[in-house]
């Protein structure tokens, strides 16, 4: 990874508008200095997502994120902070200073480059066709199936044609050598033909990446025949355990969750009908490397396998691998359907939502695939069933948590409640679960539970006392001025407003302040968001300078206090009593002081 300055990083942000960076995904309106639109992160029907141009930053209001053009972009695009900052710097047209690659590593990023143009120009070519005569069969195809031009469009749909080797032909005739078509998957090599067409007579479905970039292709035959699809090979640029079909467009998906489902025209069909929330694995079982991808972009993963036995024996693979990534996990049934597509076909979308609202508990998936395999009309049977049940229980972590499921289960499954925890407890002697540490368990009593809430009370007004002023800071340099006569950085709080408060302090002092280069101080997601937070803390209400004065005053007091108070219990090795005075005298200053604008 190449160093950026701090310097660059602060000409990349200054030289993005946010209000054109964020202008061109979300509708923005202008009211008053601001702008209102949508918030991009959280389902809403009124705007309460507000840029600031003023300041180059964002915040909503409704969920709480926040930041300035280089969050704003980690956020929505699911970046991280480089790839970011790449971003930003290609749209500013600012150059950004390369790695150092070797002669090989400058070669294979060009054959990778190369790779990737072919497999787009081939993907344009097959889209192309579809609209010729030759064609024709495979829009026909696609029609029938529900799909319509702006569908087609969006996946980049084709059709492969019915020589043998036309795509070759045509991509050499485009300049691009043996070697890149090969490696492209894009071709089968014999001696009595040389490189012909992998794919002919197909529906093409092409595969990108999260960057739209094309990186494969499946292709369907029409009707019956084997193999029905037949998908490129893996390639230098296609790994097909670290992409899903459809995730360059779900990532941006505002939805909460994210549907995984089986096929390609599962995923189509679904977005067709306004679930763009919808990816699929690549014609291979669902794996690590697949939840590991999805967990950048949501913790709540709803399956939608096939409804038949190897779909629902794949949803049972898929289920573990999720929640060992960290994911919640739920299965949407489908039936009487056969998959998502058929389903949304025969009952609508508005049908469909109502199942993946309705999508069940992966534990109780897991319960009730496993009792098919058992007999329970049979006493045998049911109490065999109800070991492994137990068993199942025996394995969550969580106390409080196992605690709620075998109540729910005995419920569910009319087992007396004492019987199976009893069953419970055996099977963890046993150890007939996985080992578990960490359990959880409620601390401390209910009297230093209040005491300790009352505490948090205080704490969280003085944050807020250093919000606001940290705010009108940045809003006001006259406020600024007035308050730095008394009031310092280390008054403020340890943590992320005594941060924001050195570099707001620095920014004015420096001669160049700049409320989102603020931000920049902060790396971590969560940080900016409460950071933006903070200096968004409208503090509303106040028409005449004597009212500012005062609630200046009363700010600075309050934030002073604290902080001189700290200073008193500070075990720093000086005389207490003398401490002990001088902070007297000073906080009797303090309450004399009257600051004036
Ligand atoms: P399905 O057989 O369930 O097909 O395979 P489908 O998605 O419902 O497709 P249609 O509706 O019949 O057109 C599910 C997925 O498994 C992979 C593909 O990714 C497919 O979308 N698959 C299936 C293959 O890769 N090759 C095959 O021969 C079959
Ligand atoms: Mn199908």
């Amino acid at each position: 990874m190449p160093y950026y300055s701090e310097d660059l990083i602060e000409k990349i942000r200054s030289s993005n508008d946010i209000v054109d960076v964020i202008g061109s995904v979300v509708r923005l309106k202008r009211s008053g200095s601001n702008y209102f639109g949508l918030c991009p992160f959280h389902n809403e029907k009124t705007g309460s997502f507000c840029v600031t141009p003023s300041k180059q930053i964002y915040y909503c209001f409704g969920c709480g994120a926040g930041g300035n053009v280089i969050s704003f972009v980690m956020e929505y695009e699911h970046y991280g902070f480089q790839e970011a900052i790449k971003f930003l710097g290609e749209r500013a047209g600012i150059a950004l200073p390369e790695a150092e690659a070797t002669e090989e590593e400058k070669r294979g990023a060009w054959h990778k480059k190369r790779i990737l143009e072919c497999l787009k120009t081939c993907a344009v070519f097959y889209y192309k066709r579809l609209y010729q005569p030759e064609g024709k069969i495979g829009l026909e195809y696609l029609k029938k199936r529900g799909l319509s031009d702006e569908t087609i469009k969006n996946f980049g749909l084709g059709y492969s044609g019915k020589g043998y080797d036309q795509a070759v032909k045509y991509l050499k005739s485009k300049g691009y050598t043996d070697q890149e078509i090969i490696d492209a998957g894009l071709c089968t090599i014999s001696e009595k033909h040389g490189m012909s067409d992998r794919f002919f007579n197909r529906v093409m479905f092409p595969i990108m990446d999260i960057n739209s970039k094309v990186i494969g292709f499946g292709g369907r035959v029409m009707g019956d025949g084997e193999p029905k699809y037949l998908n490129s090979p893996e390639t230098p640029v296609f790994d097909k355990s670290h992409n899903m079909y459809g995730l360059n467009v779900a990532r941006r998906s505002n939805k909460g969750y994210r549907i995984v489902c089986e096929g390609y025209m599962d995923v189509i069909s679904m977005h067709q009908a306004g679930f763009t929330e919808a990816v699929a694995s690549l014609g291979t079982a669902f794996t690590s490397g697949h939840a590991n991808l999805l967990r950048r972009y949501t913790k709540d993963v709803r399956l939608t396998y096939d409804s038949d036995n190897a779909g629902q024996k794949a949803a049972m693979r898929a289920i573990p691998i999720c929640r060992s990534a960290g994911l919640h996990t739920k299965v949407i049934h489908m039936d009487p359907y056969k998959d998502p597509d058929e389903f949304i076909k025969g009952l609508g979308a508005e049908e469909f939502q109502k199942r993946i609202d309705e999508a069940e508990n992966s534990f109780y998936f897991e319960l009730s695939y496993a009792q098919k395999s058992y007999d329970m009309s049979d006493p045998e049977g049911r109490t065999a069933f109800q070991e492994e049940v137990a068993k199942k229980l025996a394995s969550i972590e969580d106390e409080l948590q196992r605690d709620n499921y075998i109540q729910a289960v005995a419920a569910k499954y009319s087992i007396r409640e004492e019987v199976l925890r009893r069953a419970v407890a055996l099977a963890a002697e046993r150890g007939d679960f996985e080992e578990r540490e960490g359990r959880y368990s409620l601390a401390g009593n209910r009297d230093s539970y209040e005491e300790g809430s009352k505490k948090k009370e205080e704490v969280d007004g003085l944050i807020k006392a250093e919000s606001y002023l940290l705010t009108w800071m940045t809003d006001e340099e006259e406020v600024y001025k007035a308050a730095s006569g008394y009031i310092e950085p280390s008054d403020f709080s340890e943590g992320i407003t005594k941060r924001m408060a050195e570099a707001i302090f620095e920014g004015y002092r420096s001669g160049n302040f700049s409320p989102a280069d603020i931000l920049t101080h902060f790396t971590e997601e969560d940080l900016v968001k409460e950071a933006s937070r903070i200096i968004n803390t409208p503090l509303d209400g106040l028409e005449s300078v004597s009212e500012k004065e005062k609630a200046l005053t009363d700010l600075v007091i309050r934030i002073k206090t604290a902080s001189l108070d700290r200073l008193k219990n500070a075990d720093d090795g000086t005389d207490p009593l003398k401490k002990a005075k001088e902070i007297r005298k000073a906080m009797d200053e303090l309450k004399k002081i009257r600051i004036t604008l």
